[in-house]
């Protein structure tokens, strides 16, 4: 057994002090003061002027793009997506197992311990599974031309089965639709049964452009020219609300959803859907600002995320947050900072696994992070966290250290 002590823990609703956290066998076995004196065979670690929080939550990124630096044209959504397009073949393979693991080690170290990986070809599996981390694996299925359903629609199978081999207490095996711009409806029926008999989690990206948004409703705007040059399409293949409505029973990370009309925010909060934020990936491809207030007016969960290194320049939440706090100026800044701290940590629940909270029977799936020395009023502390920390000094994964 090892006993943690540090000047403060985050539940992450609360602030204790003077209270230790024991751990045993890779799980968090007790909260309370002077465990010492209950475990005095117990190795105590002492942190001063340091908190413990749960590890972070990044429910959507991209493991398999983690190559990209420059490669990809950021700036337009339109722009960006033919970059994709026209590069991938030669990124994904450039995101070698070195590349895998360094992309692993900076979200470890960074202090994320629960992830949301999209994969769309599955070279990440093995990596993501020795990763340690609580990992829910989102096997993708794309593929707007209905010729090629039955071809993809094997090759996904295939894909998502290859991961259910793996499934246990720290890995899910799951269902991501790419969008209804690039899924037929019938591919994502198909997709979406599967998910429904194995009880999966599914994720979706929903409405980030203004692109999407024209295309959807009116087989107009920027994606007009793209269909046409690269697919010879003329009408989009989905009304967006007659898609959504396939997730029905289903629960859904809805990813983005910047575009999103109040009838799909309707159905989302009515399914109990959620919807992840990536303020900094919306940003980079010049897809505007989430309006959280529509979020909040309708109850509908959400959370933050960095999607992957394909839109952004890190896979760091401490990056993620800060972006977040600057990016929604409206929001009083303590109050959104703790707001933004719980949902990053506690997804981890919402993920499926026993971790993100500080509480006995979780995972020791745990960060210890340097407080600045001057902290004078303690309610504070969750806004200085996100200000001052570019990554915690020690992470605990499921009971190992790492770290200095
Ligand atoms: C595809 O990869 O199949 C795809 C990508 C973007 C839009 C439509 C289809
Ligand atoms: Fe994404």
């Amino acid at each position: 057994m090892e006993i943690l002590k540090a000047s403060y823990l985050l539940t992450p609703e609360e602030i204790l002090q003077g209270v230790d956290l024991a751990i045993d066998g890779g799980r968090i076995v007790e909260i309370g003061p002077n465990l010492q004196e209950r475990y005095p065979k117990a190795t105590l670690h002492h942190y001063p002027g340091r908190a413990i929080l749960p590890g972070f939550c990044n429910p959507h990124l991209h493991l398999e793009f983690s190559a990209n630096r420059a490669t990809l044209s950021y700036g337009d959504f339109i722009v960006w997506l033919e970059s994709v397009i026209r590069h991938r073949e030669r990124l994904i393979p450039r995101c070698d197992e070195a590349c895998l693991e360094w992309a692993i080690e900076e979200i470890l170290s960074s202090g994320t311990t629960t992830i949301g990986a999209i994969s769309s070809y599955g070279g990440d599996l093995e990596a993501a599974v020795r990763s340690g981390l609580n990992v829910a694996y989102f096997s993708e299925i794309i593929g707007s031309n209905p010729g090629a359903a039955d071809i993809l629609y094997s090759d996904f199978l295939h894909r998502y089965y290859r991961a259910k081999k793996y499934e246990g207490e720290r890995f899910r095996a799951c269902v991501a639709i790419h969008s209804p711009y690039a899924v037929h409806y019938v591919l994502a029926k198909k997709a979406l049964e599967l998910a429904r008999k194995e009880e999966t989690l599914v994720s979706l990206h929903f409405m980030e452009s203004r692109a999407e948004r024209e295309w959807l409703d009116s087989d107009s705007g920027d994606f007009r020219q793209f269909f046409e040059k690269f697919l010879n399409q003329r009408k989009a293949a989905n009304r967006p609300l007659e898609f959504l409505q396939l997730f029905h029973d289903l629960q859904t990370l809805v990813v983005h959803s910047v575009w999103a009309n109040d009838a799909e925010l309707d159905l989302i909060a009515q399914e109990g859907h959620a919807i992840v934020h990536c303020p900094r990936s919306n940003r980079l491809l010049g897809n505007g600002v989430l309006d959280l207030d529509r979020l909040k007016a309708r109850a509908i969960p959400y959370s933050i995320a960095t999607d992957g290194l394909s839109s952004n320049y890190s896979l760091n939440m401490y990056d993620e947050l800060r972006a977040a706090l600057f990016l929604h100026p409206d929001y009083p800044a303590l109050s959104f900072a703790k707001e933004l701290l719980v949902q990053a940590t506690t997804w981890a629940k919402r993920l499926g696994f026993a971790s993100g909270t500080l509480e006995a029977g979780n995972f020791a799936d745990l960060q210890i992070v340097q407080i600045p020395e001057d902290l004078e009023v303690v309610e504070e502390l969750y806004l200085h966290l996100i200000l001052h920390t570019h990554k915690p000094e020690v992470v605990y994964l499921q009971g190992v250290r790492h770290g200095k």
